[in-house]
């Protein structure tokens, strides 16, 4: 039986210990029929020992996203490996210490910068870098946690989450008529690296199980993995703009 994802060339970001959601979408696209090739940030020799955890071989190149010549590069240094693209997923943020946990009145202007290029410009950017690659029907994922409502701890990075989710509706309008789709997967929360490095992640996921009508694990990747890759799949075919609710369902309930 083929798979969802066969014969899909996919740039999947992200990866930085086996628990990222980036790990657990290459994983899980590889085992449907995808060819993935990663890129790593910073850590490159740790990035790649992730890598050769996933069930195929793939190739790892190096993008910050805050670098115009890594980005410039990257479509050439892409096609050193696939002939073209038909996904790409963003499964990148970042937020400076002031902007998680600490004081929201006390963060200065140029950690919320940092924390909005890099977890929300950074969207447009890769996917301009990336677009001479990009066929009809290709689709563009990017990874939000829902920021239509104040949570926790979770402050500024919850404010370039608006931006992300407003950056996706801009995207999609401008990239229709390439006929690729730019959609949002909204997870609910997971022990990731980037998680823990949130002080008070626990005040978002303590309860998040109890609330959730199909229940929750904070350690299972997998339902978000699943639904990355039906996104990237041809059958979402008339979706784009979206946030692709995937959080067991807390967003429906009241407290
Ligand atoms: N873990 C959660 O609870 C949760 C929930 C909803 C959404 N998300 C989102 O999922 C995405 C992936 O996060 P994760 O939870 O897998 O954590 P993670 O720490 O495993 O991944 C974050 C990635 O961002 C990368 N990164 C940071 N700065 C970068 C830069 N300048 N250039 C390129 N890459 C950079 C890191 O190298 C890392 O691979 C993020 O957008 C995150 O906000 C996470």
């Amino acid at each position: 039986m083929s798979g969802l994802l066969e014969g899909k060339r996919l740039l999947i970001t992200g990866i930085i210990t086996d628990a990222s959601i980036g790990f657990h979408a290459a994983k899980m696209a590889q085992e449907q029929g995808a060819k993935v090739v990663l890129t790593g940030f910073g850590r490159m020799s740790l990035v790649e020992r992730i890598a050769k955890r996933l069930p195929e071989p793939a190739p790892v190149l190096e993008l910050d996203v805050q670098n115009t010549d890594q980005l410039a590069s990257l479509p050439a240094r892409i096609s050193e490996h696939v002939d073209g693209l038909d996904g790409v997923l963003h499964s990148i943020a970042f937020a400076p210490a002031s902007c998680l946990g600490s004081p929201f009145l006390d963060a200065p202007s140029e950690d919320v910068s940092k924390a909005v290029d890099v977890s929300a410009y950074s969207y447009m950017s890769l996917a301009r870098a990336v677009l001479p690659l990009l066929g009809r029907g290709s689709s563009i994922v990017g990874m939000d946690f829902d920021a239509r409502v104040a949570w926790p701890a979770y402050n500024w990075m919850g404010v370039a989450k608006a931006a992300l989710e407003s950056v996706n509706r801009y995207l999609a309008r401008d990239l229709g008529e390439h006929g690729i789709r730019v959609n949002l997967v909204s997870a609910g929360p997971l022990k990731t690296m980037a998680a823990k490095s949130i002080p008070g992640f626990s005040g978002l996921e303590d309860g998040w199980d109890d609330r959730a009508p199909l229940g929750w694990d904070t350690a299972d990747a997998t339902p978000v993995a699943k639904s990355v890759c039906a996104l990237l799949s041809d059958w979402l075919p008339a979706t784009t703009g979206s946030m692709i609710m995937v959080d067991g369902g807390v967003h429906a309930t009241g407290q």
